[in-house]
């Protein structure tokens, strides 16, 4: 393993089982430095953790439940956003690859969706000294071989279900590692405004009015712009614009 990368996924640790990938590395940052580039891997997570709290469901060993380990301390902490540009458009490239007739999309913040439905979502998880990040545990959770998915994850999709062919897990890694990496050292290169616009462009319902709420009420709005630090900014059907950060809006739907 390793050919296609210089760094990132020169070393594996595979697991059989474990609670989550990504507390399993935070843990082991905690007692001792780690090369970066280092991947964790497990065929089945017994926590597997999501967004906002929220747990992740994953088939043991139909899908990709990784974390790796990245030391951006060129990056400053207020662009951390700039992160999660990395890993998406990372693993956008990765599924429009495997798929080239489909529509992939980035769900703002970092969910991957493909015809509308979810395929994968991302956690990253910094480790701040004295207003450095030390260490980013970037997790990646991609639906590959399952082709059920319970009441929760409906909208749920897998590149099974989409290309109707099993997928190999390793090779599959390989190339997610490759993509990170290709990603990664654009943003070290300080090609950041590139990043940012493509990942601007590869936005899901960007420039369609579509309904949100702010979980009092609900609007219609479409997105302007997300600013370098990441927050969302709508632009409402009256006109007014108005900026989110990631707890405070949700996704309700195409408006009628
Ligand atoms: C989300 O969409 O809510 C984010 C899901 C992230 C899931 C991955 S699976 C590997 C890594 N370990 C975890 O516990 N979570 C991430």
């Amino acid at each position: 393993m390793g050919a296609d990368s210089l760094f990132v996924g020169q070393r594996i640790m595979r697991l059989d089982q474990v609670d989550s990938t990504n507390s399993f590395a935070m843990g082991i940052l905690k007692g001792m430095p780690v090369e970066e580039g280092v991947v964790i891997t497990t065929a089945k997570q017994t926590r597997g953790r999501g967004q906002r709290g929220n747990t992740w469901e994953s088939e043991p060993g139909k899908n990709i439940t990784c974390s790796i380990i990245l030391k951006p301390t060129f990056l400053d902490p207020s662009l951390q956003f700039d992160l999660t540009r990395v890993a998406s458009l990372a693993l956008s490239d990765v599924i429009a690859d495997l798929l080239p007739e489909r529509d992939i999309r980035i769900k703002w913040p970092n969910d991957i969706y493909v015809d509308g439905k979810k395929i994968a979502g991302i956690l990253i998880e910094n480790v701040l000294i004295s207003n450095r990040i030390n260490y980013a545990v970037v997790g990646i959770g991609l639906n590959v071989n399952q082709t059920e998915f319970s009441a929760s994850g409906t909208g749920a999709t897998s590149l099974k279900l989409l290309g109707q062919v099993e997928f190999d897990l390793n090779n599959l890694l390989r190339m997610i590692c490759a993509a990170v990496e290709v990603r990664y050292l654009q943003l070290r290169a300080g090609k950041t405004e590139q990043l940012r616009a493509e990942y601007f462009n590869r936005l899901f319902m960007a420039n369609i009015v579509t309904r949100y709420t702010d979980f009092t009420k609900v609007f219609d709005a479409k997105i302007l712009e997300v600013t370098k630090e990441g927050f969302l900014v709508l632009e409402l059907t009256d006109g007014s614009l108005r900026r989110f950060a990631m707890k405070e809006v949700g996704w309700v739907g195409v408006t009628q």
